[in-house]
């Protein structure tokens, strides 16, 4: 096991995808099983867009139960509720105060929230509440709590990770060297995840395959993967193909060669490969499915796995945070 300490939160606003499960959670779950992982449900970061507590909390289940159920080794990796560390938000009151507004005038996601309301002629600051303005700061205390080591992300939030490390910076420079300086660790490409118009697979574009649905369900959406107009008797090209590209995310290396083989020999119409995605797709989902299932019907046992990740995080969320505060306040 490596000596890094990896630190991920996960948002929870909405229902994960195929494209979330390839691009996303795989490696993370994969990544656990070598490295001491801190893995949260960021709930505190879902408050500034959904102001419904049911909703929240449903959410959170599905994350937590699909990450069990996907197999997240719980000995190394701690799986907790971000709002249950109580730490987080007192670090974060404190961050506020080694933060430059500045910094926050650039964070992306604050400026694409003005650019949105300047196209539509609005106040550049409409809509926006101070948990989208300060998001960067809760997420940076997230981090450094921990003793963070590496924040495995996506693009999207390589800028935030940079900003935790600024501010740590900062607190440093100021009160000594409390804090280690995290990096943001760019999941390696699994190439681009298209969906069922051949453009990336993403709720914006309302082309996502859902991960846990049922899987009559699963198969409707596969049927409904947009193809170009070849028969079955033509040759058709693997690479371009949106149907061979999902399944090389879910077959072994013999499989995929066989299937490109078989698109690019006449004889096997679309339907048939389709066919062929769903078989794999769902042979692969199925027993993560009937699992996540199994949990969600039975919320006590993931009640529990999380009071159990909480009280191991709240161990080292507060030695951080105890020297955090002689550090400030003597
Ligand atoms: N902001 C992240 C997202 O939107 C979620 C998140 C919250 C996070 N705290 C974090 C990710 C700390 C990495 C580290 O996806």
């Amino acid at each position: 096991m490596s000596e890094k300490i990896v630190l991920t939160g996960i948002k929870p606003t909405g229902t994960p995808h195929i494209g979330n499960y390839v691009g996303a959670l795989k490696p993370l779950i994969e990544m656990a099983r070598s490295n001491r992982t801190f893995m949260f449900i960021a709930d505190l970061h879902a408050l500034n867009i959904i102001h419904d507590a049911a909703q929240i909390r449903q959410h959170t289940y599905e994350i937590a139960a699909l990450l069990i159920a996907m197999g997240l080794d719980l000995n190394n990796a701690v799986l907790f509720r971000q709002s249950d560390i109580v730490q987080v938000s007192q670090l974060s009151t404190m961050l506020m105060n080694v933060t430059p507004k500045g910094l926050m005038n650039r964070a992306h996601s604050y400026k694409a929230a003005m650019d949105k309301n300047m196209a539509a002629g609005l106040d550049t600051d409409a809509g926006v509440n101070m948990g989208l303005y300060t998001y960067p700061v809760l997420m940076a205390a997230d981090i450094l709590l921990y003793g963070t080591d590496i924040v495995p992300c996506g693009a999207d939030q390589k800028q935030h990770v940079e900003f935790a490390r600024d501010i740590a910076g900062y607190f440093n420079h100021i009160y000594g060297n409390v804090f280690k300086l995290p990096e943001p660790v760019i999941g390696q490409s699994t190439g681009i995840i298209p969906g069922l118009d051949g453009r990336k697979m993403s709720k914006s574009y309302d082309n996502t395959i859902p991960l846990l649905a049922p899987e009559n369900e699963l198969k409707k959406k596969i049927m409904r993967i947009i193809t170009d107009s070849k028969t079955p008797d033509d040759v058709k090209d693997p690479d371009t193909s949106t149907i061979f590209q999902l399944y090389t995310h879910f077959a072994t290396d013999d499989e995929i060669a066989d299937f490109r083989q078989k698109l690019m020999t006449p004889g096997m119409g679309y339907g048939t490969a389709k066919t062929i995605l769903f078989d794999k797709i769902n042979a692969v989902l199925t027993p993560v499915r009937n699992e996540y299932e199994r949990l969600m019907a039975n919320p006590s046992e993931i009640d529990a796995i999380l009071a159990d990740g909480a009280a191991r995080a709240r161990a080292v969320a507060a030695q951080t945070y105890d020297r955090v505060h002689h550090a400030m306040l003597g």
